[in-house]
């Protein structure tokens, strides 16, 4: 199965150098407070899609066990190193174009920062919506491209791509601006209901960063960010999707039981104790320190 290309984080220290050191406090509280209204209080199997180095992990409290996805191995371990090695916490490096889930298997999934990768955005959000549960939430944080700044710039003519049009602009390679059209219409195809909206980041311009405190800004992005509701200009918004129904099915009790074969689909998968084997197409997938690995399968 041929997949989009993934921007690959492997090896990369974007904990420490955008978040830690990178004068990115305001954004970071401005998220936990989006992050919090929108949140359900309670929850059993949460899917957090691209996690990175778990830096919103331990926002996610009502949440029983939380499955760390990244396709970088060496974010997870640094995840791992922040999170501890509990049963909360289920390490997966795997590609979000081929989830290596059942089907239905979560009642929450979160994707922060990390759409805005994804080439073919409807095929990832179709993936997630693969595992979810009916009646399951899923918060979608995605990168604006009809932001003030970008609107500003194009009728100054500094900026070729229209904010207006509905198509992804990728302004980097595989980094990618979405119109919230766009993402209205790809969650309708997909059967979520959108509940929320918050607008995130509404301040992020030097010269206030430079100004203000971290705190108060975030305290005033706080409160323009229910003006989601009625139109998105900021560079981030948030959404809260809901799957239709409840779900009867119960979870398989067994933790392997949750997996199937990237590759072929087939599953149960095998226990091999260092690898997972997928009796459907003989592939064998690795599990070291603590994460399961999806990415490559096995040479034997
Ligand atoms: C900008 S970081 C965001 C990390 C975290 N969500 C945060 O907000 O701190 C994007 C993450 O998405 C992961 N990623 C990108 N493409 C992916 C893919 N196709 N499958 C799985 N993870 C992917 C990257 O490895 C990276 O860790």
């Amino acid at each position: 199965m041929t997949t989009p290309p993934v921007c690959d984080y492997e090896g990369s220290d974007y904990q420490t150098s955008f978040w830690e050191q990178g004068g990115r406090q305001y954004e970071d509280r401005a998220e936990a407070i989006a992050l919090k209204r929108l949140l359900p209080a309670r929850g059993e199997l949460l899917l957090e899609l691209g996690a990175g180095a778990g830096r919103n992990t331990p926002r996610y409290t009502g949440y029983e066990r939380i499955v760390l996805l990244d396709y970088s191995r060496t974010q997870l371990q640094q995840a791992r190193a922040r999170l501890g090695n509990s049963p909360r916490f289920i390490y997966v490096a795997a590609d979000i174009y081929k989830l290596p889930f059942i089907d239905g298997l979560f009642d929450g999934a979160t994707m922060i920062r990390t759409l805005h990768h994804m080439a073919e955005a409807p095929r990832a959000l179709a993936q997630v919506r693969r595992v979810l549960q009916p009646g399951a939430v899923f918060i979608l944080e995605y990168a604006n491209k009809l932001n003030l700044k970008a609107i500003l710039r194009y009728w100054l003519g500094k900026q070729s791509w229209s904010p207006f049009s509905r198509e992804p602009v990728e302004f980097e390679k595989l980094n990618f601006d979405f119109h919230p059209a766009a993402i209205r219409e790809w969650l309708a195809a997909l059967s979520f209901t959108i509940q929320k909206v918050l607008t995130v980041s509404h301040l992020r311009v030097g010269l206030l960063k430079r100004a203000l405190p971290a705190g108060l800004l975030a305290g005033l992005d706080g409160l323009l960010q229910p003006t989601g509701a009625l139109l998105q200009v900021s560079p981030s918004v948030f959404v809260r999707a809901q799957l239709p129904g409840t779900s009867a099915a119960a979870r398989p009790a067994n933790l392997l039981d949750f997996f199937r074969c990237p590759e072929c689909g087939a599953g149960p998968l095998q226990d091999q104790g260092e690898a997972l084997l997928c009796t459907g197409c003989g592939k064998k997938w690795g599990v070291h320190d603590g994460i399961y690995d999806f990415r490559e399968a096995l040479i034997v």
